[in-house]
């Protein structure tokens, strides 16, 4: 199983600490930002790991993970020119992926959870992680049936889907790559993950499971704020 940490993006809700930094290099208590998903990578066993950043700010995140050697695993580095969707990560990792299967993270993205199992488990096919939030409209959504079985996925539904968000951890198959290729850019432009879900769900290949522990998306003042909280009162116990 290969890594991805999407680190681009351009964090136009944190202006104007964005300006001058990359929105995955703010401080979340007493580390920046990626190392929380870097560390649930890690803990998953996954220790070959593409970081996917914007242009501006490559070199820093090569001074802050370097080789990857004293963090005991192997990382490689790749450009995204353009903030072009979260699918277009796939495109860009194709070399890197190979005939492996792969697990994505969001650089902005924290658990509490550990995924281990999941992962050593995982064969083909796809699998993410729903979990009930006040604000479903903001994320990609997913309704389940009586069995909690995922029957429809949609972006940013108009009207009320479900309160299942699916957070940004993702594990597919190397299929994906070819799946990538065939999104088409949405309404906003950008090459959709959602599609790549549907991609699997239709094809009755997608597994969707609940996130049991917290799970925050730092992107907001207010998200970034409790991410800190929640970290600071982690290392107090
Ligand atoms: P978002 O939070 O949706 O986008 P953003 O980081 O640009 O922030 P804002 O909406 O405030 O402008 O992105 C989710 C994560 O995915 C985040 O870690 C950035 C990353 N990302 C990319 O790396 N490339 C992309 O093309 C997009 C859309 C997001």
């Amino acid at each position: 199983m290969k890594g991805i940490i999407l680190s681009g993006g351009t964090g136009t809700r944190l202006q104007p600490l964005t300006k001058v930094t990359s929105k995955q290099l703010l401080p979340v208590h007493d580390r920046p930002m990626i190392m929380y998903p870097l560390q649930t990578l890690l803990l998953a066993g996954i220790k070959d790991i593409l970081v996917i950043v914007a242009p501006d700010h490559a070199g820093d995140y090569m001074k802050l993970l370097g080789s990857g050697r004293e963090l005991g695993c192997r990382i490689t580095y790749e450009i995204q020119d353009k903030p072009e969707g979260l699918a277009q990560a796939f495109i860009i990792g194709e070399d890197f992926i190979d005939n492996d299967s792969v697990c994505m993270i969001l650089g902005d993205n924290i658990f509490e959870d550990d995924f281990s199992d999941t992962i050593k488990q995982f064969k083909s096919g796809g699998h993410v992680f729903a979990k009930k939030v006040p604000d479903p409209e903001r994320f990609g959504v997913v309704k389940f049936n009586d069995q909690m079985e995922a029957v429809q996925i949609e972006e940013k539904p108009k009207s009320f889907l479900s309160d299942y968000a699916i957070t940004g951890l993702y594990i597919y198959d190397r299929r994906v790559v070819e799946a990538a290729k065939q999104v088409k850019p949405s309404n906003r432009g950008e090459l959709e993950i959602t599609e790549l879900h549907n991609w699997y769900l239709k094809r009755g290949e997608l597994q969707v499971s609940i996130v049991k522990g917290e799970w925050i998306d730092a992107g907001t003042f207010e998200s970034l704020f409790r991410a800190a909280e929640l970290m600071r009162k982690k290392h107090l116990k």
